[in-house]
């Protein structure tokens, strides 16, 4: 199952993420995939926002992990960029189990290591303004969450 949402603004892409309704689900873990670029921040950012976070978001590009703890619930925001394709126990797996949100960007370069459960968003750019978000839900509850927000 795949669900398509294309997004010509950066507030859509803030409100899509903004929708996501994190209370129903308290131990996600959201990979997202694309280039440089394609709106993985953005993403990010909204759903800080709805969780209450007030800090400023940025790519943590050099510290790989970033925790926002003064929300709703813990929010991981991890940049893998920087890592080597790997398929060892490298201390991100401590997090797949926390209380809390986990949003990973350059997801894919980690594959080995993601749990089996977990919602992939491609970011695709189409032009200057617009991204074709795909979502690909791995799970049931997850499959649930794509039906209720597309
Ligand atoms: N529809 C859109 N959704 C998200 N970002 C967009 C969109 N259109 C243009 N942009 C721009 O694209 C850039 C996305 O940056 P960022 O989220 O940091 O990318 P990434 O984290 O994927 O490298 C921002 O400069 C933003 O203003
Ligand atoms: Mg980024």
């Amino acid at each position: 199952m795949e669900f398509k949402y294309t997004s010509r603004s950066v507030e859509d892409t803030l409100t899509i993420a903004q929708n996501i309704e994190s209370e129903k689900f308290p131990n996600m873990i959201i990979c997202l995939e694309g280039e440089l670029g394609s709106g993985k921040t953005v993403f990010t950012k909204g759903f800080a926002s709805a969780l209450g976070i007030k800090d400023t978001i940025t790519s943590p590009t050099f510290n790989i992990i970033k925790e926002y703890l003064n929300g709703e619930m813990p929010l991981y925001h991890m940049d893998v960029y920087r890592l080597e394709e790997t398929d060892e126990d490298i201390g991100i797996n401590d997090y797949f189990n926390k209380n809390g949100i986990t949003i990973i960007e350059w997801a894919d370069i980690i594959n080995d290591i993601l749990p089996s459960e977990r919602l992939v968003i491609k970011f695709k750019v189409i032009d200057e303004d617009t991204r074709v978000l795909v979502f690909i839900p791995y799970g049931e509850k997850y499959e649930e969450l794509c039906s209720a927000v597309l």
